[in-house]
């Protein structure tokens, strides 16, 4: 039986009660609308930990836009039966107010990884994921915490956090977990139309394409620009940034004389879409 939990003091209880007996926790941090990429960090979480706490919290910190806060899919009947069949242990799913109380001033912002790329694009939403994510380690008092390699640059983020302020908690990156022709699973997908969904895994493929030429010996600007035209040419509109960077530091790369991954956000109709791959 999952348990749901709405406050921070009666979690606190639960997981005070599971340490005095030796127990390792892990914890998923999730937004909710849950599909198998983070079920597969939940399996994960099982595997590593002694108990799995999954966090369902639709941050409002995070978002930069109000209509994407809105439409962002929430389902909890839905999501609870995912996480009983998974075996998870607690799911937290607490209001704004329990995590934002009245006169909440905090906010936990880093510098240098959080700039290009998302944080380019979509001002404030890592302090809002920095923010929440000092939050929930605290209120779950985790020793491990699962987090996608779907959002790389997220997990990048999260791993100097726990660095820089000695969070007691190890960060575990999971691979992304893909539909059968290679889309990505994202809680925005089922947003997607029919023929959207059509064109969505052209993302990968296109992606893949280009990766394999770099590795070729294909100048990455040479590379990505061919990508770009043939994104556009499959109905994507708006790359916003399809670029290839250091895997460590994320650094802009010329070539591979670094191990480097290739990231991209674009819009398919009114969904931003994002992946990243080795390269
Ligand atoms: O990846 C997400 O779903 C969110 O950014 C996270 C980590 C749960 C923080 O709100």
């Amino acid at each position: 039986m999952t348990q749901v939990i709405r406050t921070a003091a009666e979690l606190r209880d639960k997981v005070a009660a599971w340490k005095r007996s030796g127990m390792l926790v892990g914890v998923v941090p999730t937004m909710g609308a849950l599909h198998d990429g983070h079920l597969s960090l939940a399996r994960a979480a099982r595997e590593q930990s002694d108990r799995v706490i999954v966090t369902v919290f639709v941050n409002p910190m995070q978002f930069n836009n109000a209509s994407d806060l809105d439409k962002y899919p929430r389902d909890e009947a839905k999501d609870l039966a995912l996480l009983e069949a998974e075996g998870v242990d607690v799911l937290f799913a607490p209001g704004v107010d329990e995590v934002y109380p009245d006169g909440f001033a905090t906010t936990v912002s880093i510098k240098g990884i959080t700039e290009p790329l998302e944080g380019a694009f979509r001002p404030g939403h890592f302090d809002g994921v920095a923010t929440v994510c000092s939050k929930l380690f605290g209120m779950t008092q985790a020793g491990r915490a699962f987090f996608g390699e779907k959002d790389w640059q997220q997990l990048q983020v999260v791993q100097r956090l726990v660095r820089d302020l000695n969070i007691p908690t190890r960060i575990i990156g999971c691979p992304t977990i893909r539909e059968e022709d290679g889309l990505a699973m994202s809680s925005r997908n089922v947003r997607l139309t029919e023929a959207e969904r059509e064109v969505a895994p052209r993302l990968h493929e296109i992606m893949q394409l280009a990766a394999a030429e770099i590795r070729d010996g294909v100048s990455a600007q040479i590379a990505l620009t061919n990508a770009e035209a043939a994104l556009l040419e499959a109905g994507f509109r708006e790359i916003e940034y399809l670029e290839l960077r250091t895997v460590d530091g994320l650094r802009p790369a010329e070539d591979l004389s670094e191990p480097a991954r290739m990231l991209v956000a674009l819009w398919l109709g009114d969904v931003r879409l994002i992946d990243n791959i080795a390269v």
